[in-house]
């Protein structure tokens, strides 16, 4: 949420921070703004509304100067006006910080320092911190700010610049993410890696409690007695394209089609023949310390929690180990009993999710092992994790998750084979999954084949209020992905539900205007979800059917029933969420592109939410 992109060196830095700002958009895009220095001045620039909109504002009035800080912003405190967009200025303008994260002692921090005379521009929280550098600027900068970070309470990634000390760019973090970029007589500091592309690949990121002092020919690292740390430069491996939409409309778009590309790089090195079992670098636990596992808790956010769904029942069935999901923002605070041999594996695509974050830490505390499965290499989970499995979708930009959803139910799998050829399950059955998995990239390809169908149905019903998705066992976190896929990016009600529960309730609200879309298992119940379609149809809801290809007896029932019917390839009944999950992210996808709403940047949402 947010994103920060600062810069100094030789270049001219409002197209660089532009550029940088344009990368991270998906992560708010509310208002935007920029503070340059040339010599002594500071420009400021700042603007309600998207980038593009910062864009022409510079046209008129250009931000000179080879120092600057900028940031898009997803509004916590104040409206989305001119006038709260970042930066945030102090010492009559001599003094400009941008902020991502939450003061949550912000309204006393503002009560004294007006109580000292400072009088307000903005109703941000992030201005307090502002003000507070100004006052304790005597003549280092990077001194002021370490006065002032012990004083916030809450969560912060910040850049700040000031004109009384043109050659330096100060940033801090304390729970919201910061990258800096080394380049050659030039360095970059942001909030998200992304806007280091075609700039530098060689990155350094910051700890809580750690601030960076970047200067055209150097950098530092200080801890928070300012003393200078070491710090590992990583190499980031995504390429520049990686993180463009090419040929797509959409980011959304062309991330549902790299699904079967990341399904493959998921599994890649992954899969190992002569264990008949998959294989995993970080785990940092010995097959003996496995073996004792008696339970996992899985915990996540959003669509993360849908993939842990699937995976509770992929690690129920194929490892035989109970599997508790649990809501990030809900576990954290709850002291549920767990006994020591408890697992806590933390999923999430960002690896920067508030909750999820504050669920993992809460249960290192309590002495749990943690294991994170992470899309974005370095990210703040990740690396406080004990151990843990890359997804290895490639960046995904679309705010609605679609292929870091897949790998996640991907690399569940391939977690269940590990922990089943550890148990019950024999060569022969490993082998078969491996298989399985290995088909698996071509089936999603061949599932995305309905594209031209499920926009003919998209088009049917555009104007439809509510919409309820209905899936049994593997099925049933699917339904629920593909309603609140649906709700995000085209603003449609929809609810998915087990399709037996909606007996239970949500069938009050089938009408002629409100379709369901029915998620056929190939499995042994199909003949219940069958009978729950009889259901609906029984009192005039519209159906739509998405059942797997290649049984003509099931087709003809359904062509019978449904007012829809698509088909996906037959894959076993565990692998069924990865082919089924297509046809509903392509379908919330049009549904959106047909009601004009912007599906890369969905009203309200923002990629990666750092706060509670
Ligand atoms: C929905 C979506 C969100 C995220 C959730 C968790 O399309 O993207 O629901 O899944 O905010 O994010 P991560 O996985 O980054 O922890």
């Amino acid at each position: 949420m947010c994103g920060i992109v600062g810069y100094i060196g030789q270049r001219e830095a409002e197209p660089i921070l532009v550029e940088g700002l344009r990368r991270l958009e998906y992560r708010g895009y509310d208002s935007a703004g920029l503070a340059t220095l040339s010599g002594a001045e500071l420009h400021l620039r700042k603007q309600a509304g998207r980038i593009a909109d910062l864009v022409r504002h510079l046209r008129d009035r250009p931000a000179a100067g080879c120092l600057g800080i900028s940031h898009t912003r997803w509004a916590t405190h104040g409206p989305a006006t001119d006038r709260n967009a970042h930066p945030h200025v102090a010492g009559n303008g001599s003094i400009a910080i941008v902020h991502n994260g939450v003061i949550e002692n912000y309204t006393n921090l503002k009560r004294q320092l007006q109580a000292d005379g400072v009088v307000f521009a903005t109703d941000t929280d992030t201005e307090v911190i502002a003000h507070l550098i100004d006052q304790h600027l005597q003549d280092d900068l990077v001194e002021a700010v370490r006065q002032v970070l012990p004083l916030l309470k809450g969560t912060y990634g910040l850049a700040v610049v000031s004109s009384r000390q043109p050659d330096v760019l100060v940033g801090a973090r304390l729970g919201s993410p910061l990258v800096v970029g080394i380049g050659a007589d030039e360095h970059l500091l942001a909030s998200d890696p992304a806007a280091l592309l075609g700039h530098t690949r060689n990155v350094v990121y910051l700890q809580d409690h750690q601030m960076c002092v970047l200067r055209a020919d150097g950098w530092d690292l200080l801890d928070a007695n300012h003393t200078r740390v070491a710090a590992a430069v990583q190499r980031i491996d995504w390429a520049p394209a990686d993180a463009d939409k090419g040929p797509y409309e959409h980011y959304m778009l062309k991330e549902i089609y790299e699904q079967p590309e990341a399904l493959e790089n998921a599994m890649r090195g992954r899969l190992a023949d002569a264990d008949a079992s998959a294989h995993f670098g970080g785990l940092n636990l010995n097959a003996r310390q496995l073996r004792r596992a008696e339970r996992f808790v899985f915990t996540a956010c959003g669509t993360s929690w849908h993939a842990a769904l699937v995976g509770e029942y992929l690690f129920e069935e194929l490892a035989r180990i109970p599997v508790e999901v649990e809501y990030a923002s809900e576990f954290r605070y709850r002291n549920a009993p767990m006994d020591r041999n408890t697992i806590v594996l933390a999923i999430t695509q960002s690896g920067e999710t508030a909750d999820t974050l504050a669920a993992l830490r809460e249960s290192k505390r309590k002495g749990h092992h943690t294991l994170a499965l992470c899309n974005v290499v370095g990210s703040t989970i990740a690396r406080e994790a004990d151990g843990g499995v890359y997804l290895h979708a490639g960046p995904e930009i679309g705010v609605a998750s679609t292929k870091a959803f897949s790998n996640q139910v991907c690399v569940l799998a391939m977690l269940a084979l590990y922990l089943g050829r550890m148990g019950h399950l024999s060569s022969i059955q490993g082998l078969r999954m491996l298989k399985e998995m290995r088909a698996l990239p071509n089936a999603v390809r061949r599932a995305l084949g309905c594209h031209d169908d499920v926009r003919r149905i998209a088009a049917k019903y555009q104007h439809v209020r509510n919409m309820l998705y209905l899936g049994r066992q593997y099925l049933f976190p699917v339904a629920l992905e593909g309603a609140l896929k649906l709700k995000e990016i085209s603003y449609i009600h929809a609810e998915g539900y087990p399709a037996a529960e909606m007996k239970h309730g949500p069938i009050a609200l089938v009408d002629e205007n409100t379709p369901s879309v029915f998620l056929i298992n190939a499995g042994g119940v199909v003949d219940k979800v069958l009978s729950n379609l009889e259901e609906i149809k029984a009192r005039g809801g519209p159906v739509i059917a998405i059942a797997p290809e290649g049984d003509d007896e099931l087709a003809n029932q359904l062509h019978d029933r449904a007012d829809d019917v698509l088909f996906v390839p037959q894959v076993p009944e565990y692998l069924q969420p990865l082919v089924s999950v297509a046809p509903l992210q392509l379908l919330a996808y049009h549904m959106a592109l047909l009601r004009d709403c912007d599906v890369d940047k969905p009203r309200n949402l923002a990629k990666s939410v750092t706060v509670e």
